[in-house]
């Protein structure tokens, strides 16, 4: 078994886990999402079996713009479709038995968003098997997604329900127009160098379950430990952006382009260009958004009242870093998620103020070894409500589930400035609650003879 040691004596099984969990997507990247239903438990066997010859597993490259890969997840329907023995099913976290559809509304998917509004199959007990295939280039996407084609070839028993292809915007950014997927957490073990040298290495049972966790314990993983072992928990959501009423907000509330950029990066917590606010409060830095070794590199406790990033800025609310340190009521590094979200659809072009009606938006994708503390927890907590950052009637000013009558404080001096009437930016289309299981719990998958 392929190991690697970091940091203090974690070991993970890196040849067992797969790919997608650990390892950066590519930039630029392109990609399918493909939902799949079992319709035959012995075709849906034959189909693991399949993949699992064509699952990517191992050290995260060093260069990942050599690399194309695919990753494999299940429903807890999906699980059921192949036969997983009830005692087994009943031993995985709860929500992910439930479904995403089932606590939509608790997520704050409501209106526009909420469950029977989603795009079929979303929300359906269909969804069962969730494919993602991601790689640098058009060719190499063509070669994975061949491949997986002819993992289901002559398998009369399985549907394709789904497909969503997505790709990097020619700016490198998503549609909002800023770039994306900077922060994320270094987990111990992974080969991944982290990108905040201010914050430890996260304990890999955070991401990766099977190893201790931030608490120190293991995390509760599903039995038996065969198919727990090296799993992760996913996520998926397919997220609409209202770019059209995005610069339309922006435009009423701020009168130049400059004002327009600097509210757009109070929102976001940093530039377009990736560039944070904790670091460039006044003005864009591309040169600091495009460096790797310093877009990250920052901590919030010098800025306590948010003038140079608002506390309610959505990159700060989705990981406040030290900024909560102060009470010592709440460990951030158990709200820590990684995240693999891509865009989708074209870009509504530079200036344009009316929405074209195209679909375009982000599909979130999170990996995490605890759905209801990670990414619950943060949508919940910190992105729909506004108590833990002393602001009640707030909720995230950029994907907040806003009705018309959102405000969003940006702390300013003498006074503070206050936004109001925040209509929806983004528009939740659907989403599962994945488990993207181990290379060895694949082949028991494949195996089962219930
Ligand atoms: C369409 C919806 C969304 C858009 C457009 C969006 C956009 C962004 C952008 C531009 C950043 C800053 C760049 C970066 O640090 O990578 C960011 C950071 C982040 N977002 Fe989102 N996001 C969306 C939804 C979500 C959701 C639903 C969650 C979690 C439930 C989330 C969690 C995070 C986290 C954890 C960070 C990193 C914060 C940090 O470590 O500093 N985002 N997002």
């Amino acid at each position: 078994m392929n190991t690697v040691t970091a940091g203090e004596s974690i070991r993970l099984e890196l040849d067992d886990i797969q790919s997608g969990a650990l390892h950066e997507r590519p930039s630029p990247y392109v990609g399918s999402y493909l939902l799949l239903r079992i319709d035959d438990r012995a075709a849906g066997r034959e189909l693991v079996r399949r993949l699992h010859a064509i699952v990517d597993s191992g050290r995260p490259s060093s260069d990942p713009a050599h690399d194309a890969w695919i990753t494999v997840a299940f429903t807890y329907q999906g699980l059921k479709a192949l036969g997983v023995p009830q005692d087994s099913l009943d031993s995985f976290a709860p929500e992910f038995q439930q479904g995403m559809a089932a606590r939509a509304a608790e997520l704050g998917d409501v209106g526009e968003s909420s469950a029977d509004n989603w795009e079929k199959p979303f929300g359906t007990p269909d969804v069962h098997v969730a494919l993602a295939a991601l790689s640098p280039d058009a060719a190499r996407l063509q070669a994975v997604v061949e491949r997986a084609r002819r993992a289901r070839e002559e398998l009369p028993g399985i549907a394709l329900l789904w497909q969503q292809d997505c790709y990097q915007l020619p700016t490198g950014r998503t549609s909002f127009g800023f770039k994306d997927g900077i922060g994320q957490p270094a987990i111990e073990g992974s080969g991944v160098p982290p990108s905040n040298l201010k914050e430890k290495p996260l304990k890999a049972g955070e991401i990766i379950l099977g190893y201790p966790d931030e608490t120190g314990e293991l995390p509760p993983m599903p039995t038996p430990e065969v198919l727990g072992r090296n799993g992760t928990y996913v996520v998926v959501r397919k997220l609409h952006t209202r770019v059209a009423a995005y610069r339309q907000y922006l435009r009423a509330k701020a009168a130049t382009r400059e004002e327009q950029a600097l509210l757009g990066a109070k929102m976001v917590g940093r530039w377009q260009s990736g560039a944070p606010l904790a670091l460039s409060p006044e003005q864009d830095d591309p040169e600091l958004g495009a460096d790797p070794h310093r877009n990250n590199d920052f901590l919030y406790a010098d800025d306590p009242r948010g003038f140079k990033c608002p506390a309610g800025a959505h990159a700060r609310r989705a990981n406040p870093r030290d900024s909560l340190y102060h009470d010592g009521s709440v460990n951030v590094r158990l709200h820590r998620m990684i995240r693999r979200g891509t865009s989708y659809g074209p870009m509504l072009p530079e200036g344009v103020l009316e929405d074209d009606g195209v679909d375009r938006g982000i599909i979130f994708v999170f990996a995490g070894a605890h759905l209801k503390r990670q990414f619950e927890f943060v949508k919940t907590q910190w992105l729909n409500d506004g108590i833990f950052i002393g602001a009640p009637e707030e909720k995230d000013p950029l994907v907040g589930p806003h009705d018309g009558s959102g405000t969003f404080t940006v702390p300013t001096k003498p006074i503070r400035h206050r936004l109001k009437g925040l209509p929806p930016f983004v528009v939740t289309r659907g989403g599962e609650y994945c488990f993207a299981p181990g290379l060895r719990a694949l082949r028991w998958l494949a195996e089962l003879e219930t």
